[in-house]
Parts: C-alpha cells; structure tokens; sequence
C-alpha cells in the first residue's frame, strides 16, 4: 500500500472522473497518474494528467517506468451507441486498448488490473429478468462484443499469467458530474439535465423499457470494494454481475416529476431501442453479494432526490 500507485486511462470519462478522486482518497493525490486522449479544456483535477492513447502500447511502457505504476485501472473505451457508428473503430480502442494494458501489467509486473464490463455483454437470446452471471450471452453491439472478449481475456490473463484482473458488469451509471459519451442508457442522465433547465426531454428509448441502472456512489464503492477484497474472495475473472435497480423511462419521469411536476417528456425512439431491448432488464447479482458482500444504497427515490439537490446547485463556470 505505502508504494502503491495507480494509473487510470480514461480517466476524464463519466466514471474516470469519480474513481479517480475516489482512488486518490484511498491511495493519496501523489499516487494516482490520471490518463485519457487529452484533458478537456473545462476538466479541473488536482491529480498529475498524462496524455495517452490506449492504441499505443509504448506510452503506457514509458508512463508505467516513469510513475512505478502498480495497478492499472483501464476505462478508456467507446460505448454501445457510438461503438454502432464506427463499429472496427471501436473495436480496435476496445480490444487492442485493453490487450495493451493486460501485456504491459503482465510484463511490467502490475501487481491490480481493473478492466469493467458491462450489461452490453448479453443479447437478445440472454433471460431478461434476474439475468443470472452465467447463461447465454450473444451480444448484438460491438461494444457488447469487445467487453465480452475482454471479460474471457481478462480470465485468461488471470488463469495464465496470475495477473490479478478483476471486473464488473456495470449497469447504466447515472451521474451529474461528469456527463456520459455514447451509452444506451444515457437518457437516465440526460433527462436530468433538462428536467432542471425546465425543458422537455425527448426520449430515444420508449416508455417501457426497464434497463438496469446505478446510481454513481453505489457503482464507485462496488469498484473499490472488489478492488480491495482479498484475493481468495474473488471468484469470478471474468466479470461479476452487479445490480441496483430497474427502471423504465416512465418510471424515471414519475420519480423526477415528485420534485419537478410541470416537468414533460416525450418519446422518439431510435437505434438505440434495439440495443435496449437486447440487454435484460434486470440483473442477479448474488455471487457479487456472496463472495465479497456487495449491496448497493441507492434506489430510484434516493438517487433522483441527490442528482436534484446536486444538479440544482448553480455551477461557476
Ligand atoms: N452504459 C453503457 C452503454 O449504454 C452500458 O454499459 O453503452
């Protein structure tokens, strides 16, 4: 722990941008080197910024040796709807990113791999409700297909190597301070954002589809507590299922029109429907809760309350 030091990559992203101040808590700001494409002009981080692309291998070699990284925790990737515009693009930052990281940590000796999976990982063919952590998978988008491979690289790297790589299936994250890029399940965010700016929001997904989500200190503390658990815990190397709570669209505006009630949406649903509708609708995540005692806070009541509070806070910028 006292040489510890972590490297994050993506670390400006929705999640980057809360696990790292969560990891500098535990690690300290002098032992976390954050990474992404390039810093956003607005990104403010007291932590030390590194300029990487995941592609380049040789990077991430000289940022390991210069900062004596110890635990990689690899973000950077393109999520299912943009993953759908440019599919081998997405491929290519998906799969090479994270088999750079997993050659490098096993080569550079890194003692922690995080490598976060997703609800994209099952399909259409997969049960909907209660989806257990092991049935069919058949993953329909890209990015449901890269994490997939990355979840079996992950346990390869774990069975092969001893590479200690650990994994989540996150559900959608719901967060109000770093917004999403290209996920299915943004709407749950973006509909936030216009609920406190007074305005309509119109919904990419239909009413009724029930997606299982998380609220962002829930998905935070799952991370850190899989993370830290002592190795004999850790069961599963591929990924873990992890769940909160499902909701639908309708569902969301009912709970956010309780503080807001002039608040309306309509509903337009696009591409992103049929990547819904392949994903299930809610999880079981019994083995996360077994093994390592996950279980998460936050509902939809509460978690619409805090996003409220927190979005309604002017911001100086
Ligand atoms: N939130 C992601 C997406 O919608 C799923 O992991 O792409």
């Amino acid at each position: 722990m006292p040489n510890d030091t972590i490297l994050i990559t993506g670390a400006c992203g929705q999640i980057g941008s809360e696990l790292s101040q969560a990891l500098a808590q535990h690690y300290g700001n002098n032992n976390v080197i954050i990474t992404d494409i390039r810093k956003p002009d607005n990104f403010q981080t007291d932590l030390a910024f590194e300029a990487l692309n995941v592609l380049d291998g040789g990077r991430l070699v000289e940022l390991v040796q210069k900062h004596k990284i110890t635990h990689i925790y690899h973000l950077a990737a393109v999520l299912s709807a943009s993953g759908e515009q440019d599919p081998l693009f997405a491929w290519q930052i998906n799969m090479e990113g994270m088999l750079n990281v997993m050659q490098v940590a096993r080569e550079r000796g890194i003692k922690q791999v995080y490598h976060p999976s997703s609800i994209a990982v099952f399909g259409h063919d997969t049960p909907k409700n209660d989806t257990p952590q092991y049935t069919l998978m058949n993953p329909n988008t890209v990015y449901g297909i890269s994490k997939l491979a990355g979840e079996r690289w992950s346990e390869y790297y774990f069975q092969k190597y001893k590479l200690d790589v650990r994994s989540l299936r996150y559900p959608g994250i719901i967060s109000y301070k770093t917004p999403p890029g290209g996920g299915t399940t943004d709407y749950a965010v973006d509909i936030f954002y216009k609920a406190i700016a007074g305005k309509k929001y119109e919904c990419f997904l239909h009413e009724n589809s029930y997606l299982p989500m998380m609220y962002m200190p829930d998905a935070i503390r799952a991370t850190l507590e899989l993370m830290n658990a002592p190795s004999d815990k850790i069961k599963i190397r591929s990924a873990y299922n992890l769940s909160a709570m499902s909701f639908s669209p309708k569902e969301i505006t009912q709970a956010i029109k309780k503080h807001i009630p002039e608040f309306r949406i309509s509903y337009k649903p696009d591409f992103r429907q049929n990547i819904a509708d392949s994903w299930p609708q809610s999880i079981d995540d019994s083995s996360a809760r077994n093994d390592w005692g996950w279980k998460p806070e936050y509902d939809l009541e509460k978690m619409t309350e805090d996003m409220i509070a927190n979005l309604a806070i002017p911001t100086t910028v």
